[in-house]
């Protein structure tokens, strides 16, 4: 097995930077919309574990977008904060007055520079190239970090990109970011266009050229790849690859390629690797997005061995069918049930083996629902405590709408009911309903309670672990005027994670609403 810390090419290894962009990129996904609290939480996990730069926002997109990005920057400690602004003055200040507070702050500027970008902008060859040299110098009198991005570079004029690359330089830009917007390159291509730029424009030797690829081919993570083997030195990613569309290069697939194969690939990363789990369950519960079961490295799969040949290759040498160990990113090898008779110090060991540390205080909160899981259910799992773990990270005591009681009547007697009992604000309200069984019922009295127009584009049940006492993980989608949330909830009773999982998504529109309130209109949509 590569260890990778003594891997072949590590004494000569080039450093790569990571550009996370989970909390920008990744919360344009629709329905990955975050709370504040939740970016917080975001930002400091991805700080903590070695992260060099954090596009914490768009900081003119939104009140909520820009004051996100200031208090990311307030309690940044090593990583550099990063706010996205288009190509004008007005969107510039704001991306650095949300940054200035940092300890390293960044403005990310960028134009769509392809034709029909160009289109789009009504901005010919030259009055582009001009705006670029206003807007990069804009920033660069604001701050002497400024990275700008030629949006859609992989389908923009090879001898036009050269040519704007250099304007960007010359006005100051320290990082030159070569976005595959519509994930449209391959890795030969990738490559070649780094190392295109490297070769022909001037200055860009004294600059950075970062990697931005998004995965509508499937190719991200490789074409990122083969942009550093050209001389690319930072990669831009987000945690399980969460994107518009099919997503952005992921993080872990980038870092961990690097690390395991560093004998073909010298690089290395700053990504202390057993954080990698920890950061892609976070994400998942507060994006409400589950990660595929065979998702490389974070899937539910990635380390399973179905099959008796591999099972038995693994446990007499876990080499033969296994290239980087669970616990490289953060997994447990074993699996220790724990019961209700456990105590706080094995929970608090066994959550530490799972990636989480935690304070006493926190410690203690997490206990009382242990003790309530374990009363239901006779032996709790990893994969329980997983569940129990993402179902706090999503804050609830700010949600406007919480579950406070339910109760379902079903069976083979239609028709079936529900007695729900909800707190909107501070107010509570009750109401008993029927429906085409348990669910549905339980969804009507929601709309009952509090009467809305989105409509359910999404309901899924995964059992957590095997047996009839298993949790259910349920993820509900609401789609209203466009704005898409998703709610995901985990409990042993299906029906009472249907309902807290629908209200979940129910509160994540209503904060969709308020980002795109009317005093935002003028807000730009996303790149
Ligand atoms: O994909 C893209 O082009 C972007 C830019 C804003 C860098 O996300
Ligand atoms: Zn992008």
């Amino acid at each position: 097995m590569t260890d990778t810390k003594h891997s072949p090419g590590a004494a000569a290894a080039d450093r790569v930077l990571i550009f996370d962009t989970t909390l920008r990129d990744g919360e344009q996904s629709p329905g990955a919309t975050m709370t504040h609290e939740e970016k917080l939480e975001i930002a400091a996990l991805l700080d903590e574990m070695g992260v060099d730069i954090i596009e914490a926002g768009f900081p003119i997109a939104s009140i909520g977008d820009f004051e996100a990005v200031a208090a990311i920057s307030r309690v940044a400690k090593s990583a550099t904060i990063c706010g996205l602004a288009r190509a004008n003055p007005t969107d510039i200040d704001r991306a650095w007055e949300a940054v200035r507070h940092a300890p390293k702050g960044r403005i990310h500027t960028f134009i769509g520079t392809s034709p029909t970008h160009r289109d789009i902008t009504h901005l010919d060859k030259d009055a582009m190239a001009d705006r670029i040299h206003e807007t990069v110098t804009h920033a660069r009198n604001l701050t002497d970090d400024v990275q700008w991005s030629p949006m859609d570079a992989t389908r923009t004029e090879r001898d036009y990109l050269c040519r704007v690359v250099e304007i960007a330089i010359k006005a100051g830009a320290t990082t030159i970011n070569i976005p595959d917007t519509v994930g449209y390159t391959a890795p030969k291509e990738s490559a070649e266009l780094i190392a295109m730029l490297i070769d022909r424009v001037p200055g860009a030797d004294e600059i950075t050229f970062a990697t931005h690829c998004h995965n509508d081919l499937g190719m991200a993570t490789a074409n990122a790849l083969a942009a550093v083997e050209a001389g690319a030195r930072q990669i831009e990613c987000t945690i399980n690859g969460l994107g518009e569309r099919a997503g952005n290069t992921a993080l872990e697939e980038v870092v961990m390629a690097l690390k395991v194969r560093g004998d073909i690939m010298p690089f290395t990363t700053g990504i202390d690797t057993r954080r990698i789990m920890a950061a892609s369950r976070l994400v998942s519960a507060v994006s409400g997005f589950p990660v595929q079961y065979n998702k490389a490295i974070v899937g539910k799969n990635a380390f399973a061995h179905e099959s008796g040949i591999h099972q038995d290759g693994v446990l007499k040498n876990a080499e033969t069918f296994e290239i980087m160990r669970p616990e490289d990113i953060g997994l447990n090898a074993t699996n220790l049930v724990l019961g209700k008779h456990s105590g706080r110090a094995a929970l608090r060991a066994k959550l530490a083996e799972l990636g989480y540390e935690m304070s006493d205080n926190q410690l203690g909160d997490v206990f009382v629902r242990f003790k309530a899981l374990a009363d239901r259910k006779k032996e709790v799992y990893d994969e329980d405590l997983i569940a129990l773990m993402t179902e706090s990270a999503t804050d609830h005591a700010h949600d406007h709408i919480r579950v406070k009681h339910l109760k379902v009547v079903c069976g083979t007697e239609a028709p079936q009911s529900a007695d729900l009992t909800l707190t909107i604000g501070e107010e509570e309200r009750q109401i008993a309903t029927t429906g085409d069984g348990p669910v549905d019922a339980a969804f009507n009295a929601i709309k009952q309670i509090y009467p809305h127009e989105a409509r359910l584009q999404l309901y899924q049940v995964h059992a957590v672990t095997e047996g009839t006492d298993a949790q259910a993980t349920v993820s509900v989608r609401l789609e209203e005027d466009g704005r898409i949330a998703t709610g995901q909830s985990s409990d042993t009773d299906t029906v009472v994670a249907s309902v807290k999982a629908y209200v979940n998504a129910l509160n994540r529109l209503l904060v969709r609403r308020q980002k795109t309130r009317p005093a935002d209109e003028a807000a730009p949509t996303a790149p």
